[in-house]
């Protein structure tokens, strides 16, 4: 019915990954429950068992639902092969425990998610896989060390919170260089707005709970890229056990439906809200690649096709106080860990992606303590601005 190499976006949102689970006229993947598959011919049995006949055998392994996800993720995304568990963080850790061994080292940045940042500061050190974090933008020195050798690279652009830009072809281009795996979360800008893959990464990997989903009521986490790593992480997911639910799967299904629909509006309406903080005379300053004025917005036009729903900013009055007397201005937000939802969705990363940090790390990591993240919904941006307008009033 599709061909994946010829559809765009918006119809693969729609069709890719679904048709072969159309059960008996069904327009919507069922939701396979079951547990087990059973055969009653053994030889099909072991054929499926050893992976050289297409089935399911046991749902923590694979199923149906959970299948059509993370091809329709696949095809979004251009690679050759998909697998998903549970939530981003158990995606993050089967890649990273999955494809490391003792004794090798990762590269990666100082501004990746603050679980992100817990698995390289505290697991990998204990079993001897060495991290080495870099200044997010400083691109020279992450070449550096790099350089210096490695085996996995560990992207994230935009970051979180405050949607840092790294150029991925010219660092995807160091790591092959020496070898090395480039791994990207592309969980801010979607594969509508960014294809790490093409851009040269190996692997691209999502918190499925956040704009793929896009209702906030389903976690999930999904990778994409060579097959043979893809393999690999499997391999670990199913001895892990952290398996996708197929009734997350089928809400993660359904809501990418109108992905291509809803971030189109979120680029739309983020960068009118940026541009309307940047101009307000309570924000110090606005974190969003679309403005001229971010340090990455260059980098962002030359590898994104939107600029993405996040954005962040700083109160002129630095202080935790201030957001706790701001954030319950706003009416058209909801206060919560949360992004990428239909809803706006505001919170401090004290509350948030770095709540797993000390003030002092997120000091470091030039987190502002009246740091507001804010994930721009679908909303109609009239109404979204007046909000954020009347609860700035007293901040001015
Ligand atoms: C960029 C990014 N990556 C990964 C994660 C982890 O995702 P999950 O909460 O689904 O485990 C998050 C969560 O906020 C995130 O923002």
């Amino acid at each position: 019915m599709t061909n994946e190499h010829t559809m765009k976006a918006a119809t693969q949102c729609i069709w890719a990954g679904e048709e072969d689970y159309l059960l008996q006229g069904a327009t919507q993947v069922p939701v396979v429950h079951s547990v087990s598959f059973g055969y009653r011919d053994v030889d099909e049995w072991q054929a499926v068992a050893l992976g050289q006949k297409a089935g399911h055998i046991y749902g923590r392994n694979t199923n149906p639902t959970v299948h059509a996800f993370e091809e329709k993720v696949r095809q979004l995304e251009g690679g050759e092969a998909a697998t998903s568990a549970a939530t981003g963080m158990g995606i993050i850790s089967s890649a990273l425990f999955g494809l490391l061994s003792p004794g090798q080292r990762v590269v990666s940045v100082k501004d990746t998610y603050g679980g992100t940042n817990v698995l390289f500061t505290e697991f990998l050190p204990r079993f001897q896989i060495g991290v080495t974090l870099c200044d997010t933008t400083d691109h020279a020195q992450i070449e550096a060390e790099i350089g210096q050798g490695c085996n996995l690279v560990y992207l994230e652009s935009p970051t979180n919170p405050t949607t840092k830009v790294m150029d991925i072809a010219r660092l995807a281009a160091a790591a092959h260089a020496v070898g090395a795996i480039v791994i990207v979360d592309n969980t801010f800008a979607t594969p509508i707005n960014q294809n790490p893959l093409a851009l040269g990464a190996d692997l691209v990997l999502h918190s499925a709970t956040k704009f793929l989903g896009g209702h906030a009521d389903a976690l999930g986490g999904v990778i994409v890229g060579r097959k043979d790593l893809v393999d690999q992480i499997y391999h670990y997911r199913e001895i892990n056990g952290a398996t996708l639910h197929p009734m997350a799967a089928y809400l993660l299904l359904r809501g990418m439906k109108t992905l291509a629909l809803r971030i189109r509006q979120q680029n739309e309406s983020a960068l009118q809200i940026a541009q309307f903080l940047e101009g307000h005379p309570a924000i110090e300053q606005v974190f969003y690649p679309g403005l001229a004025s971010h340090s990455g917005h260059a980098i962002a036009q030359k590898q994104m096709r939107g600029f993405g729903g996040m954005l962040s900013f700083m109160l002129k009055e630095n202080s935790f106080d201030a957001v706790r007397r701001f954030l319950p201005r706003l009416k058209l937000a909801h206060a919560a860990a949360n992004l990428g939802a239909v809803e706006t969705i505001v919170g401090p990363p004290a509350t948030t992606s770095h709540v797993e940090c000390t003030p002092e790390e997120r000091a470091a990591m030039g987190i502002p303590e009246s740091l507001i993240r804010y994930s721009t919904g679908i909303e109609d941006v009239d109404d979204l601005i007046a909000d954020l307008e009347g609860a700035l009033r007293p901040f001015t």
